[in-house]
């Protein structure tokens, strides 16, 4: 159960998760220091490695660098400060003065919040934490306030929290980085000395980097060892840096905001930052990304109740050319094989008949729809299904009456280009009149037509991020830009509670903690290549949950890459998140068709395992034989997924073995009647029946009898 303790006279605090510890203490000088992290300690075991404060082995280190919960610039400390800032007179040192501290144990939860301020200035600074029933992931933030009423303090670093890793050797950083069509790969390799920074200067999360890392000691593999991880739960520009000290300390630091990005803090003034989400494992990779998914399914994604529907979104099989007749011929073969959400992506709308003009006029086209959207809406829901429409609302093109009208909405500079990126430039939502007026129309266009789900795009990096009008502290845009896309879709949330929504940020590139708050499901990858998917939906699952996890089945060749693939392995691909449709699905043969009616129907019988279940990866990416399991949250039920992508020299594939099973148990193979042991498969795994060839795919069903 979440629970914290205090001791040492109200200086020393230890928290619990549902199987880990955490503890840390103040130094003689009020610095709050980190003790442990890792398996459960009592309050005497964890007392007993408070341990003396740390001092210099010499006049050139700094004894707490990687050993602080949240390092400042101030004193000797040479390691990345989480906490820089300049006083009016130019004083850049915060120097650490208790106040007190708080517990507050709810239900379900318990919350720490230690407060401090500067030993001379009018600044506060609270760290807080809080831990949750039934999961292991921590939540820490930072919130700061300007307690004086006369001078502005410059915040040039505000972290949300520091995570100290333990004393080990051999560290090891995973994370995932890509680009474009190509999110999420995950790259596993030995901590440089010094420091390693993740970071976006993006304005959005971003294709380049996640937002989230695993450590482990060198000796951590899919199934077994210790791994610490963290992740940042926000959708703006960040920072996550690394730092291995010569002497093997490693500590990870990170916030919103990339370097140079500062906050000018007004008498009164108080900034909290998002979470920095930390997990202790010792299960492994594959441990720690089930944990992260558990809290996910709890703790995070609204709606945890709900069963991801079936969508089919017209992208691939129409691009821009959209109009009220097509749209409706495509509704009626989606609800014919079982789709249970029709989505119409870009085109619908102002004079967006390709990506070069109509961003920002967010009027019905009527020449393409003749009647407004409602007769399509109408016809999608006779048909039994939920509606969604596409909307990009942070965006304008040149070519767009909204540009015309207010040049000055968007993110520029004086006496600077305007740079243009898929023709298009940046809305500056930290501008209150910008953000109402989105708010507007959005909360018009889905109440208007009832609209059930928006998928909420963002297809371009920030440039030139100014606004000339703030004179006093333009900066502040990159945080307010962000707080505002959420204040919009919780307002969304809130007016129309049946409204889901699914994050998209040009393919993967808005998918984090902050976004999946307020969303439903995020948009993998624009690359639907269900070869490369298997890489990509690989590093998402890394810490993000299978029923977020949005996959399309698209025709072939793929319009990316032109491979060609057998239609079983897309849709198997696919079903290994939230399965959606996205090929032309009116000029599918027959055969085609009703081959996508029995799988949509498959996945509908096993999407409570795979969109609920426990992740079990098989087999490293790209393996020649990838193979994935899910397993029922009760155990009953396991789904296998299997992908022979190549094989080699007429070699049978290896079995895999199903971590995760019941050994005393039976399990019945449920479409084959073949019974197993469970002990068996998981020693010696289970054999799966491929057909030959290359992008050879299977799913299998098992069931506990
Ligand atoms: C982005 C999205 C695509 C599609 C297009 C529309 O690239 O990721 O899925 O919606 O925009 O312009």
């Amino acid at each position: 159960m979440a629970a914290i303790d205090c001791a040492a006279g109200g200086r020393m605090w230890l928290l619990h998760t549902a199987s880990t510890s955490y503890a840390l203490a103040l130094t003689a000088q009020d610095a709050p220091k980190h003790v442990h992290w890792g398996p459960p300690l009592t309050l005497t075991q964890a007392l007993s490695v408070v341990g003396p404060d740390p001092e210099p082995a010499n006049s050139f280190d700094g004894a707490a660098d990687g050993l602080e919960e949240l390092a400042v610039d101030g004193g000797p400390r040479f390691g990345p400060p989480s906490l820089q800032v300049r006083f009016a007179d130019g004083t850049r040192a915060f120097e650490w003065l208790f106040l007190g501290h708080e517990i507050v144990e709810g239900e379900g939860e318990a919350l720490l919040r230690l407060d401090f301020r500067d030993r001379h200035y009018p600044l506060q600074v609270s760290l807080s934490y809080r831990v949750l029933d039934g999961v292991d992931v921590i939540e820490r933030w930072t919130t700061v306030t300007n307690s004086g009423d006369i001078d502005v303090v410059e915040l040039l670093r505000l972290d949300s929290a520091a995570w100290v890793i333990p004393p080990r050797t051999g560290y090891r950083l995973s994370e995932t980085t890509g680009w474009w069509c190509a999110e999420t790969q995950a790259r596993r390799g030995e901590i440089a000395r010094g420091e390693t920074v993740l970071t976006s200067r993006r304005g959005i999360t971003g294709h380049h980097a996640n937002p989230s890392l695993m450590i482990d000691a060198g000796d951590a593999g899919e199934e077994q060892g210790e791994v610490w991880s963290a992740a940042l739960a926000w959708s703006g520009s960040w920072r996550i840096t690394t730092a291995r000290t010569s002497d093997d300390r490693v500590s990870v630091t990170g916030g919103f905001g990339h370097d140079g990005v500062s906050w000018r803090l007004q008498p009164g003034e108080t900034l909290a930052t998002p979470k920095f989400l930390g997990l202790y494992h010792a299960s492994g990779f594959g441990g720690s990304s089930r944990a992260w998914h558990d809290y996910a399914v709890k703790h995070v994604l609204p709606h945890n109740d709900e069963i991801r529907p079936v969508l089919y979104n017209s992208w691939e099989a129409t691009a821009f050319t959209v109009n009220d007749q097509q749209q409706r011929a495509l509704a009626v073969h989606a609800a014919d094989l079982g789709v249970e959400m029709f989505v119409m992506d870009d085109g619908w709308f102002g004079r967006r008949t390709n990506d070069d003009a109509g961003l920002g006029d967010w009027q019905v086209n009527r020449e393409r729809f003749p009647e407004g959207l409602k007769p399509l809406v109408d016809q999608v829901h006779r048909l039994g299904m939920r509606f969604g429409l596409w909307v990009e609302p942070e965006m304008v093109n040149p070519d767009s009456d909204l540009y015309r009208e207010h040049p000055d909405w968007i993110l520029h500079y004086a006496n600077r280009q305007r740079t243009e990126l898929r023709n298009q430039l940046v809305l500056n939502f930290a501008r209150a009149e910008v953000a109402d007026w989105a708010l507007q129309w959005l909360r018009e266009l889905v109440g208007e037509h009832g609209i059930d789900f928006l998928k909420w795009d963002m297809n371009r990096a920030f440039s030139e991020a100014g606004w000339p009008s703030n004179t006093g502290d333009p900066d502040r845009l990159w945080i307010e830009h962000t707080r505002a896309v959420y204040r919009i879709m919780d307002t969304l949330r809130a007016e129309y509670p049946g409204l889901r929504i699914e994050a998209c940020g040009g393919g993967g590139g808005r998918i984090d903690f902050g976004v999946m708050a307020r969303t439903d499901q995020m948009w993998t990858s624009d690359n639907t290549d269900a070869y490369d998917r298997l890489e990509i939906q690989h590093g998402f699952s890394q810490f993000y949950p299978p029923r977020a996890m949005a996959a399309w089945v698209t025709d072939n060749p793929n319009f990316l890459t032109g491979r060609t693939i057998p239609l079983p392995f897309r849709f198997h691909v696919a079903m290994c998140g939230a399965l959606g449709i996205g090929g032309d699905i009116g000029t599918w043969a027959g055969e085609d068709l009703a081959y996508a009616r029995e799988q949509i129907q498959l996945y509908k019988e096993i999407r409570e395992v795979v969109q609920y279940g426990r992740l079990y990866r098989l087999s490293p990416p790209a393996a020649d034989l990838t193979a994935l399991s899910y397993l029922s949250p009760d155990g009953d039920r396991a789904v296998v997924f299997g992908f022979r992508t190549a094989g080699h020299y007429g070699r049978a594939d290896a079995a895999v073995r199903l971590p995760g099973l019941d050994p005393a148990a039976q399990y019945v193979d449920e479409d084959s009647g073949v019974s197993h042991h469970g002990a068996v498969l998981l020693s010696h795994g289970l054999t799966l029946d491929l057909p030959a060839g290359d992008y050879a795919s299977a799913v299998v069903r098992l069931r506990r009898v």
